[in-house]
């Protein structure tokens, strides 16, 4: 029996995100949009994760004008995000009220497809967010953040999944964000979880440690619905597998696509003038590109490879690249073995920078992880070093409820605070995820004449 492969297509969010610190524009993709809409992809992911921050804080892109221009130019696909759960796009738990608010919106302007994840599995800070979805008619992905430790086996992520399917998901990814997920374990994991759970299995995956194909073929061997790949001018190294490989491994097979590698061929060429310009600009560091199996080791996923090398950079300390890659794992451990993903992967990233380049391990403790030893982001997977969540945070109270439920509703507070500078309840929700960045962003945008533009023309009277 046949059994026809989909494919998300991961282009226009995670590809560029991995490789190019999130720096593609609109104006890069909409040439494109027509072909990747004609092409016959189940899902094309091209909204979430870090593009919401990164279309303000970076490019003078107000994100929800993107994704209104996106749904536009591609009638027909689906519109794929990536939300982690109760933190939305942000870096902190928000009410429910404003959890509710955000997916509404998503919903309306575009998007049909949320893949919803929560850093450290806690299902509970998932819950306000898929009940949101269901409600305002989206197709709910709920995924399980993938990763390797003492306390993370086959039977944990099962378990997990059943959860969430009775939580509603539609589709249960696994978010394999690092590439940990290792050919034959992909394969006994599918498996497993297609003889328990009812809805489809969605793969997600990078080549980070250059395993990522190889997963995706005992994956689909082991009969995964829907796997992520990235069109292959951003394809590979800390960015997925490429589409164009996988769709012909798999043409004229039982688990053939559907798609014709010929579509892909107009999708590419353009997609490579873009690479070339993010190469130019220096967005794109050929380090990200090497395969590199010390990831096997480190767990770190691609985007945090290429945030700690900016973050190193920044602090003229390149050369200590490795011996913070190696702090990771250990400031890991000490927290209880949390998967590394947005932002728990920022948090031990940032705890790791700091113990090596401060010569004493916590010898400075950021306020993220003060808030991660408190229980403030959930519920931990394994046991936390006591010695060093005394070191931290000495006698703090520990929560151990679901932490929103801490949090009054806040949108009515956010409506009065922001409005002044908003015009419509995407802003609001645009200043409450990204306080520091959207003020500014919103003033500019509706700032009413192009200084440069006026300036030119009295120059020109002046002549
Ligand atoms: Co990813």
């Amino acid at each position: 029996m046949a059994k026809k492969v989909l494919i998300t297509d991961t282009i226009l969010r995670d590809a560029h995100q991995s490789q190019a610190a999130t720096r593609m524009r609109l104006e890069d993709m909409l040439p494109a949009c027509e072909a990747l809409d004609r092409a016959g992809f189940w899902s094309l992911e091209c909204w979430g994760g870090a593009t919401f921050d990164s279309c303000m804080r970076f490019l003078s892109e107000d994100p929800w004008e993107r994704l209104r221009r996106l749904r536009a130019a591609m009638p027909n696909t689906r519109l794929q995000m990536l939300l982690r759960g109760q933190n939305l796009l942000g870096y902190k738990h928000y009410a429910d009220d404003v959890v509710d608010a955000f997916v509404e919106k998503s919903i309306k302007n575009g998007i049909n497809v949320i893949r919803i994840f929560d850093a450290l599995n806690d299902t509970r800070n998932m819950e306000a967010a898929m009940r949101a979805t269901k409600k305002y008619g989206g197709h709910c992905e709920a995924a399980i953040s993938y990763t390797v430790s003492p306390v993370h086996d086959e039977e944990y992520f099962v378990e997990l999944a059943g959860k969430l399917e009775e939580m509603g998901a539609d589709t249960i990814c696994i978010k394999d964000m690092a590439n940990l997920l290792l050919p034959y374990d992909a394969y006994s994991l599918v498996k497993a979880l297609k003889a328990k759970i009812r809805v489809p299995i969605h793969l997600h995956t990078h080549n980070t440690t250059g395993t990522g194909d190889m997963t995706y073929l005992m994956a689909i061997q082991a009969g995964v619905d829907i796997i992520d790949t990235a069109m292959s001018p951003l394809a590979n190294g800390t960015a997925q597998p490429s589409t164009e490989a996988m769709v012909a491994t798999l043409q004229g097979t039982e688990y053939d696509t559907g798609i014709k590698l010929e579509d892909l061929t107009e999708i590419a060429t353009h997609f490579r003038k873009v690479a070339q310009k993010l190469k130019e600009q220096g967005s794109l560091d050929p380090k990200v590109l090497n395969v590199d199996p010390n990831t096997l080791i480190y767990q770190v996923p691609g985007g945090m490879l290429s945030n700690l090398i900016s973050q190193l950079k920044q602090a003229k300390a390149e050369e200590k690249y490795y011996e913070v890659l190696a702090e990771v794992p250990r400031v890991r451990e000490d927290f209880g073995y949390p998967p590394l993903v947005t932002p728990t992967s920022q948090i031990v990233g940032s705890q790791a920078v700091l113990n090596v380049l401060s010569g004493e391990r916590y010898k400075m403790v950021t306020k993220e992880s003060k808030g991660l030893l408190r229980g403030e982001y959930g519920r931990l997977p394994g046991k936390v070093n006591e010695e060093v969540r005394k070191k931290a945070i000495g006698e703090d109270e520990i929560i151990t409820c679901r932490p929103a439920d801490k949090i009054e509703p806040e949108l009515e507070k956010y409506r009065k605070e922001y409005a002044d500078i908003t015009k419509s309840e995407e802003d609001v929700l645009s200043c409450a995820m990204f306080p520091q960045v959207a003020p500014k962003f919103l003033s500019e945008r509706d700032k009413p004449a192009e200084p440069a533009v006026r300036e030119l023309i009295v120059e020109d009277l002046m002549a």
